[in-house]
């Protein structure tokens, strides 16, 4: 393949820029996260350096939808001056032909000199592929940069390819005794304001937030994102309801135009009933249940739900569906967010509290929002 000189020549960019500008691209890629299908939200930069210092001179990021790739939209805005520029790809490129040419030979034929590229690509289209494309069009590559954080970021496309289900968080508000509400008391407050604003943060990071029928029951929850300017990133709202309980009157139901709603249910279930919920917007995904307790099969939920291209999935609750999740080894992530107030006597137990936690998972963060402590782990590998 023909490489087009560089004109004027670019000035090499020093490898110690190599983390800002993977940086800069993570934070970019993360504006698509959950928007791309089963593509990853990956993020490209093309710099250049004529003699004043380094600057961007194309950028892109995965689609909405998953196309066209990042590296294709950067290269497009970067033109004639991608020649001789350095790229930043959050993810190594594409090396298989799908609908559009792989991205490493488009990076090849665009003369850049060299790649930077973070997360290895587990796709075993890609999988090396793509940085011998580069290598053997002449260009020099630096792999592995900011691997950790790249990877972080794209952990849910990464979990779907691993373990083929989407990647799973578990969320639970814990009281100081290590209670998740009340029986019989609707949605106890166990975090205040600015931890629950974060919470809507996440929700927006998720393809889908999932529930059990005990919490709709209680809660009648919205499960959206409230957040300003956010309002359009709610994720979709999953309820585990096998016997299809729910009832049109519930929030869920009654919003199911404005944030769309799947009902998980038993295919055997009150045919005119789910015409009735369909009417009023929700949607259907057909169970296997356990012989013996009736709840729904986890593992086959979860794969089922990954093949519809859901990438990552936030559960938060209730006690029971949690312990379910826990039980069948599916959670990758999990958030605690600890308040300050006791719930008592005659409070639901969590199926996890942070001391359980840490004997348990990897704590990879400790943070506080007001009053409230806030616990991330993730699975021990
Ligand atoms: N603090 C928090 O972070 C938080 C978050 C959410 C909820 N909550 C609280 O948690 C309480 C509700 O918890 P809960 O334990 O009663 O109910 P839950 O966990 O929300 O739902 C359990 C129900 O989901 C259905 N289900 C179907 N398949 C299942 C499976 N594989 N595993 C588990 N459940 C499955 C069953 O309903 P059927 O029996 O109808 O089939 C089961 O009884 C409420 O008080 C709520 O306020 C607290």
């Amino acid at each position: 393949m023909a490489v087009p000189q560089a004109d004027p020549p670019a000035i090499p960019i020093l490898s110690a820029a190599n983390e800002r500008f993977m940086a800069a691209a993570i934070r970019f890629g993360f504006r698509h996260a959950g928007l791309t299908g089963t593509n990853p939200s990956v993020a490209t930069l093309i710099v250049r350096d004529d003699g004043a210092g380094p600057r961007i001179v194309g950028r892109g990021i995965t689609a909405r939808g998953g196309r066209p790739h990042a590296e294709a939209q950067a290269l497009g805005e970067a033109g004639t001056l991608a020649r001789g520029a350095v790229a930043y790809v959050t993810l190594e490129p594409c090396a298989h032909h799908g609908r559009t040419p792989p991205c490493a030979e488009a990076l090849v034929a665009s003369g850049v000199s060299r790649v930077v590229s973070a997360a290895a690509d587990p796709d075993p289209r890609v999988d090396g592929k793509g940085h011998a494309i580069l290598e053997k069009g002449g260009l020099s590559v630096t792999p592995r940069v900011m691997a950790k954080e790249a990877a972080s970021d794209l952990s849910a496309y990464l979990t779907r390819h691993a373990r083929n289900r989407p990647q799973i968080t578990l969320k639970m508000a814990v009281s100081p005794d290590g209670m998740i509400g009340r029986k019989g008391h609707g949605q106890v407050f166990i975090t205040g304001p600015i931890a629950n604003r974060q919470t809507h943060l996440v929700r927006a990071r998720h393809d889908a937030i999932l529930v059990g029928m005990g919490t709709v029951r209680e809660d009648d929850p919205g499960l959206d994102c409230r957040l300003p300017g956010l309002e359009n990133r709610s994720p979709r709202r999953i309820v585990l309801d096998p016997d299809l309980t729910i009832e049109p009157e519930t929030g869920l139901v009654r919003s199911a135009r404005q944030t769309p709603l799947t009902i998980v249910a038993r295919g055997d279930t009150d045919a005119d009933k789910r015409q009735s919920l369909m009417a009023a917007g929700a949607d259907f995904v057909a169970c296997d249940v356990v012989p013996g307790t009736g709840r729904v099969a986890l593992p086959e939920l979860m794969e089922d739900l990954g093949a519809t291209g859901i990438q990552n999935i936030l559960v938060e609750g209730g006690a029971t569906v949690g312990e379910s999740f826990l039980e069948a080894d599916l959670v990758d992530r999990l958030i605690l967010v600890e308040g300050e107030t006791m719930v008592g006597e005659g409070g639901i137990v969590s199926p996890i509290d942070v001391a359980s936690g840490k004997q348990r998972f990897k704590l990879t963060e400790r943070l506080r929002f007001g009053p409230d402590q806030w616990f991330e782990f993730e699975r021990r590998i």
